[in-house]
């Protein structure tokens, strides 16, 4: 290779990158959204349950995947398995998946941008309006506003994975931490908050059910930012002096911690808006919650602090919610960019500049998908709903695949590499590793159950959305 591979100055560094791209949109509203919907403290608990028994090892696995192979997923599946053509095709699909949750992921950030630029020029009671949203994602300005976010994007990424990802988490991490801290204490003054906070904590496991299980472990593997060739490729930038199974117990613990939050912030000021709200009613959608819903919310709160103080907490809100989705999106971009490297030998210039191409070219299907184009918003139809090109990446990639992959990285690990490859590689950096409980755990677990729950949520996620 030609170059120097990149890597994270400490094991903060990691802890802070791989944290900045799990905490994204689904902390900050699905996942509250979804508690109070499926039992409290009921939907608590199975969650945290399969964030130590399920997600936790396939997250090792990742990032262990990646430190030993020191390449990007596709790499990472050919090195390991000594060169097999079926593997390296299996790990195509965890370049694949995120290289189009990265198209998406753009066009709901442009989107934020957006909101910021309107909220900063006194536009609260216009995004508050019914009609506003769909009136923004059809404006062909967006374009001019994605421009300028994917220039920064870009700019960030050419800095690298210590100059560039690395920096950012550094600066953006402990800002989104204060500013959620700051706003859920505002937040908890209000009239009516305590509701909000009955809502989310009060165990009722009358409203479990299968689907809510379904929906807690597909909430907490995408929550973790697993089977998206992320944490492969973070680990390839891993030191080996660092132990992975402390690293990702505390990435876990941060990503759950401000998911869990998250929920004091969000339930409380859903419920000091109206104390009547019946949550069933709320949309699990992050993107209908964040860009609907919410502004109404901010508004409601000038009869206590007045237009300008609605105002700025609306800045701050969609300014955290910002922060998560970039350094979320900056880790997304970053695994195809490091498959152009290792496999094609491509300067990180270069590379930064091959993915800018296709990325753009993907996203403008993707915005012209809410009304700009009747082509790309009515571009197909499956489970009795018209689908635009944006409704089809975001079912495959984003709802359906992620298990998959999953997956494919369990059996990978437990029957190719096996077992022993990679407690060689957690030991390295690790000296409690080798003869622990956790150990005894993965051996068991990795090859059998772990597999087959994530395989009966694919299967039953497919049922759900196609048939
Ligand atoms: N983990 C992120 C979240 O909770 C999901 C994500 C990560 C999406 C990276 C895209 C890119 O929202």
């Amino acid at each position: 290779m030609a170059q120097a591979r990149g890597q994270f100055s400490s094991k903060l560094g990691f802890i802070l990158a791989a944290a900045g791209s799990a905490v994204g949109l689904g902390n900050l509203v699905a996942f509250p959204v979804m508690a109070s919907k499926n039992g409290g403290a009921a939907f608590l608990i199975i969650y945290l349950l399969f964030v130590a028994f399920i997600c936790y090892p396939v997250m090792m696995a990742e990032i262990a995947m990646g430190r030993r192979a020191k390449r990007n997923p596709v790499g990472a599946f050919d090195t390991i398995s000594g060169g097999s053509a079926k593997w390296r095709l299996t790990g195509m699909l965890a370049i694949i998946t995120p290289f189009m949750i990265a198209v998406f992921y753009t066009v709901i950030t442009v989107w934020l941008v957006v909101y910021l630029k309107e909220l900063a020029s006194g536009g609260l009671d216009r995004l508050s309006q019914e009609q506003t949203f769909g009136e923004i994602v059809a404006a062909p300005s967006l374009f001019g506003y994605a421009i300028f976010l994917l220039v920064g994007v870009f700019l960030i990424l050419l800095g690298g994975v210590k100059g560039g990802i690395e920096r950012l988490a550094r600066v953006l991490m402990p800002t989104l931490a204060i500013m959620l801290v700051a706003l859920t204490m505002f937040v908890l003054t209000l009239d009516g908050a305590s509701a909000g906070i009955a809502y989310y904590l009060v165990p009722d496991f009358t409203k479990m059910s299968l689907s809510t299980v379904n929906g807690a472990l597909s909430q907490a593997f995408f929550s973790l930012s697993l089977g998206m060739g992320i944490l492969i490729t973070y680990g390839s930038y891993f030191s080996r002096e660092d132990s992975i199974p402390g690293s990702a117990r505390t990435v876990a613990v941060m990503d759950t911690g401000i998911a869990f939050f998250a929920g004091l912030l969000i339930l409380p000021a859903i419920f000091a808006f109206d104390p009547n709200t019946n949550t069933d009613d709320l949309s699990t959608s992050s993107v209908g919650l964040i860009f609907s819903f919410l502004p109404k919310i901010f508004l409601s709160m000038q009869a206590a602090v007045g237009y300008l103080g609605a105002t700025i907490v609306a800045i701050v809100f969609f300014l955290l919610v910002f922060f998560a989705a970039l350094t979320s999106l900056v880790s997304i971009i970053e695994i195809p960019i490091s498959y152009w490297i290792d496999e094609f030998n491509m300067s990180r210039r270069k590379a930064v500049l091959t993915q800018a191409a296709l990325l753009t070219l993907f996203a403008i299907p993707a915005t012209l998908s809410f009304g700009m184009s009747d082509f790309f918003t009515a571009f197909t139809s499956y489970g009795g709903l018209s689908k635009s090109f944006f409704d089809v990446v975001y079912d495959v990639f984003y709802e359906t695949i992620l298990p998959l992959v999953g997956f494919t990285v369990c059996l990978f690990t437990a029957y190719r590499w096996k077992m022993s490859g990679l407690t060689s590689e957690l030991i390295i950096g690790d000296d409690n590793y080798e003869g622990s409980l956790l150990q005894r755990y993965l051996n068991f677990a990795l090859g059998t159950i772990i597999p087959l729950v994530l395989f009966s949520v694919f299967v039953s996620t497919v049922i759900q959305i196609y048939l």
